[in-house]
């Protein structure tokens, strides 16, 4: 595994506020990197920092396993606040200006413009755009360097649905090309579907890192009814059940780690009882965040 940023204690503070509260973490090479977190978490402050726009108060950071220089920022596209475009003129117009800003050859603009499906309306101006088409310009913007990583402040804000999987099927794709990628996001089912890694900060402070694949993992909870009135006393009773709840007409059972819906078929029916209804809940990423939430509102 290469380390492409790496963050450690890293604080920023306003006056008495601390926006990131000493906050360490890694960022692999290839991974899709999702930082989720309520309003006002520090999210915008740790990228505007990582990227040099905002000064830290105390900790350190590396690119590539470097001190942020000039030359590594170029390795790095971001779109930090929609960066401005000059309305009156076209895409290609602009981001030749982009490209002249960046020091990019010109020989960049129209593939880039493909990569983002804009390269039929080139010729358009941006303020004929759609807010999913001057998102996508966005996105092409930060291309046109071809960074290694893409740093993305909420990419989907605003758009509609469609907009949304526009975008999702952009970053999957600039992903593939085996580009780092880190992204805030207030969408918790988006960052589900695109992102490998995630961490969640609150407050400044960061409450949980890791991957994506293991939300589904540890014990299960499932949805169950059967024939028959003994059924919550069988649940009750069974000693492979840590938790039974009746919700909204069917049985909420927690099951032990490694036990399955299938087991709990199994023991009803040793019981006499014919399950009805048989769902395994699948754990999202949604309710993990809103448990990490509300755990740290406990501690
Ligand atoms: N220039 C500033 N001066 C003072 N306080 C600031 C400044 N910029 C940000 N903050 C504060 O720092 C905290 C973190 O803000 P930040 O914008 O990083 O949050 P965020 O996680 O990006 O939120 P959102 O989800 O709303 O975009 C907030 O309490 C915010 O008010
Ligand atoms: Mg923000």
């Amino acid at each position: 595994m290469e380390t492409v940023l790496s963050i450690q204690n890293l604080t920023k503070r306003y006056g008495r506020l601390t926006a990131v509260n000493n906050l360490t973490l890694n960022v692999e090479k290839g991974s899709v990197f999702g930082i989720l977190g309520p309003n006002g978490s520090g999210k915008t402050t740790t990228l505007g920092i990582l990227l040099d726009v905002i000064n830290k108060t105390s900790g350190d950071f590396t690119w590539f396993g470097a001190p942020p220089t000039k030359a590594v920022r170029k390795r790095i596209g971001a779109i930090l606040e929609t960066p401005i475009f000059y309305p009156y003129l076209s895409a290609a117009k602009n981001l030749e200006i982009v490209a002249e800003i960046k020091d990019a050859p010109k020989a960049n603009i129209d593939p880039v413009l493909e990569k983002v499906e804009l390269l039929d309306r080139r010729n358009d101006k941006f303020r004929t755009y759609s807010l999913g088409m001057k998102q996508r310009l966005s996105i092409a913007s930060a291309l046109i360097c071809d960074p290694e990583v893409m740093i993305l402040d909420e990419p989907t804000n605003g758009l509609d649905p469609q907009g949304i999987a526009e975008i999702r099927t952009l970053i999957q794709q600039i992903a593939s090309e085996g580009k780092t990628i880190i992204l805030a996001s207030h969408l918790l089912d988006e960052v589900q579907k695109v992102c490998s890694h995630f961490c969640v900060l609150k407050k400044g402070t960061l409450l949980h890192s890791g991957s994506v694949d293991e939300i589904g993992k540890g014990p299960v909870t499932v949805e169950v009814d059967a024939v028959g009135e003994q059924i919550e006393s069988v649940l009750k009773s069974w000693d492979k059940a840590i938790d039974v709840k009746l919700e909204d007409g069917y049985y909420q059972v927690k099951l032990t780690d490694g036990c399955t819906a299938q087991d709990l078929n199994v023991h009803l029916f040793d019981q006499g009882l014919i399950a009805t209804h048989l769902l395994t809940q699948k754990k999202s990423l949604e309710k993990q965040f809103l448990e990490l939430l509300a755990e740290s509102e406990n501690a």
